[in-house]
């Protein structure tokens, strides 16, 4: 686990157009390590492209981003990956969908190791299947299986152990839950909390269930139009509700707020 500090990030998409979009307004955050941060904002609030910032997919127009006290502003997003676990909406983003659970574990615990994915033995396969049986969600029988042939909520549960089985720096997750059905998100997110504490991961999670936002991890944050206009932890968290979420953010943008999807509607 390690410290990540964001200072002053600024992003304009198609600058110096008509279409032009500030995403990132002069974001500052320190995310001590072992935070886990759940991130909240309205659609277009600039969520993904914070978390895009952070893996290097683009250049920014301005500012810093740095991860266990090393400078990565200028890193390419393929060398910061290996440090920086990500999990997104589409259970089969990021993994192979025609290898095998097996495989695809294999592929992400490697790929950290330095080790030669076809050096993965035995005691690697015992280590992946124990894992597996932790989680009981029946996939250590399902071993020799195709990645696209597990449920959403199997394959969400598998790419999470991958995004984490090489014991990253950070773990990103981006609506990881929200393409499953109640019951099976609700699973997702047990297990999300299980991993992270297990772990001690430093952790962003965002997600539109403001419910969920308050249980999980220990601080929320909200984005409204690149920038963030709610912090809050401690005892000021534990006491808050949705209404009072739903308040604060009417408060701080000026805008309302349906409580189920945090979409925008005119005030
Ligand atoms: N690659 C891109 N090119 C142009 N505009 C972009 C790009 N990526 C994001 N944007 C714009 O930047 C703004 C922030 O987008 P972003 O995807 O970060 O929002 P978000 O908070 O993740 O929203 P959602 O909840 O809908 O996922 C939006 O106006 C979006 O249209
Ligand atoms: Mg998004």
């Amino acid at each position: 686990m390690s410290e990540l500090k964001l200072t002053n990030l600024r992003k304009t998409f198609e600058k110096g157009t008509v279409n032009a979009k500030v995403a990132l307004d002069h974001l500052s955050l320190t995310v001590p390590a072992g935070d886990f941060i759940t991130v909240l904002g309205s659609n277009g609030a600039g969520k993904s492209t914070l978390f895009n910032a952070i893996l290097g997919k683009f250049r920014l127009d301005g500012g810093q981003v740095v991860l266990g006290g090393r400078d990565l502003t200028r890193l390419r997003d393929y060398r910061r990956a290996l440090n920086i676990g990500c999990l997104y909406q589409d259970p089969l983003r990021g993994t192979a969908p025609h290898m095998t659970l097996e495989e695809n574990l294999a592929l992400a615990y490697t790929r950290k190791a330095k080790k030669s994915f076809f050096a993965v033995n035995r005691r690697d396969t015992a280590y992946f299947r124990d894992l597996l049986r932790t989680l009981r969600l029946g996939l250590e029988d399902r071993m020799k299986t195709q990645m696209g042939q597990l449920s959403g909520g199997q394959r969400q549960a598998a790419s999470l152990l991958m995004a984490t089985v090489a014991e990253p720096e950070l773990l990103l997750l981006d609506e990881h839950t929200a393409a499953l059905d109640p019951e099976t998100a609700a699973k997702v997110l047990d297990l999300t909390r299980s991993i992270v504490a297990e772990r001690r991961l430093t952790c962003l999670m965002i997600t539109h269930q403001m419910q969920a936002a308050l249980r999980m991890g220990n601080r929320t944050i909200m984005m409204n139009k690149g920038r963030i206009v709610l912090d809050v932890s401690g005892d000021e968290r534990d006491r808050m509700t949705v209404d009072d979420l739903t308040r604060r953010f009417r408060q701080q943008s000026g805008q309302a707020l349906d409580n189920d999807r945090m979409m925008l509607e005119p005030v």
